[in-house]
């Protein structure tokens, strides 16, 4: 049998995340998204996420306070950062930050619980990461703003230097709760995939950012924030797309492997988001951008089942946000590490090493020629 693009193959039993595509509904380990979304933060979702319930108050507080002592990460760390050049791309470096925080550590344990300690470190070192890497090559000094009530908070405040409002705040957990997770999606599955040789958990992140950066993957939340900018106007809409569909082009932000007959069933959350934002600037530009944008698109390629996914409107909620537009990428990584170490930690329950098959069409039995005696 051949699946093309693993396309439909199962690769583990999940109790994680389940995408009810007949009544467009996602669950976190039983948990709607939407109220998850609506009620609770980033911290407290990664803790569902990684240990199958919700957390006490305490037990919220204790895994907080065990984030926010390892935010700064080891020096090392701090100085491949500040060595990258500014030109660098954002993920790259995060992806980097990500493999030197292995560097120095014991890794001679690989059980759950040694896996789960490295998780929240890698979770809790990333904005930093990303912020420092963001301030240093504008000019400015990285801040670890250690009274950051949130990691939401911490991440705004460590990129924009200073304290981002409640609604800000707000906003951000709201996107970090929402790009959680998202099932065996490409990073995920390359997580598991290296996790399943017994590599530490470092490995197993840092494959799964590189296998985001993608613009087939996560690379779509940038690719869609310079969409939003070459458009530039409502009236523009129907040209830019036409022009790119003649093209041959893929218009980012559309389309996604599972959601065919519909749109994703984050977007209710992410447009009501947008939208609050647009209204609380007093700038409707983006969303309006973004909403024709929809309209537009899904006229002409509904019917091959092309609908907006999450990166449209996460462009627009991180333009209202202040992130520069490469930093959308890195920011989707800082949330969907909870979803990656969840699926790592759940695979080595039970692991098995991934190793697929292909089928070979090349030639057999060449006679090999002596270099010389080639033409
Ligand atoms: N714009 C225009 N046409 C598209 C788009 C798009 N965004 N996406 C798919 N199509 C077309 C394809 O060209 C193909 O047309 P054809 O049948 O005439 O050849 C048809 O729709 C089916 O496309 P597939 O490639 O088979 O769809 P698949 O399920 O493999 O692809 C994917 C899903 C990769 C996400 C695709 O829709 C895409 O490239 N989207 C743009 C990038 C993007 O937004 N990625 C983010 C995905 S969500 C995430 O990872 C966070």
């Amino acid at each position: 049998m051949y699946f093309p693009g693993l396309e439909g193959v199962v690769i583990k039993e999940t109790k994680i995340c389940h995408i009810d595509l007949e009544n467009s509904k996602i669950y976190y380990r039983g948990y709607d998204l939407e109220e998850l979304a609506l009620n609770s933060s980033f911290e407290e979702v990664a803790y569902l996420l990684w240990f199958g319930r919700l957390p006490s108050s305490r037990e919220l507080e204790e895994f907080k306070n065990r984030l926010r002592s390892v935010r700064k990460p080891p020096r090392h760390v701090e100085e491949i950062v500040a060595s990258a050049p500014p030109s660098a791309e954002p993920i790259d470096v995060l992806r980097t930050g990500v493999s030197a925080l292995a560097l120095g550590e014991d890794l001679s344990a690989r059980d759950i619980e040694a896996e789960l300690r490295r998780g929240e470190r890698i979770t809790a070192a990333m904005p930093y990461i990303v912020a420092a890497f963001h301030r240093l090559r504008t000019g400015q000094r990285p801040v670890d703003p250690a009274e950051a009530a949130s990691h939401a908070e911490y991440y705004l405040w460590a990129v924009r230097g200073e304290r981002p409002t409640p609604r800000e705040v707000r906003a951000l957990d709201v996107m970090l709760v929402i790009y959680a997770e998202h099932s065996m999606n490409n990073s995920a599955f390359t997580a598991v995939s290296v996790a399943s040789t017994l590599a530490d958990m470092y490995a197993a992140v840092t494959a799964a950012i590189a296998s985001l950066k993608g613009p087939l993957h996560g690379g779509a939340n940038v690719d869609a924030a310079k969409m939003l900018e070459e458009v530039g106007s409502v009236q523009r809409v129907q040209s830019w797309v036409d022009e790119q569909l003649a093209k041959g082009r893929r218009i980012p932000g559309f389309g996604h492997r599972l959601y065919k007959k519909g749109p994703d069933p984050r977007l209710r959350v992410l447009r009501l988001l947008a939208r609050d934002l647009a209204a609380e600037r007093g700038d409707f530009r983006w969303v309006e951008l973004a909403e024709k944008l929809e309209e537009y698109v899904t006229s002409k390629l509904s019917q091959k089942g092309i609908y907006p996914n999450t990166d449209l409107y996460a462009a627009v909620i991180f333009r209202y946000l202040g992130l520069p537009v490469d930093l959308n990428l890195p920011t989707f990584a800082v949330s969907r590490v909870a979803g990656w170490v969840a699926h790592v930690v759940e695979y080595r329950q039970s692991n098995r090493l991934i190793r697929p098959t292909e089928r070979y069409t090349g030639p057999l039995g060449l006679r090999y020629v002596p270099i010389d005696q080639r033409g």
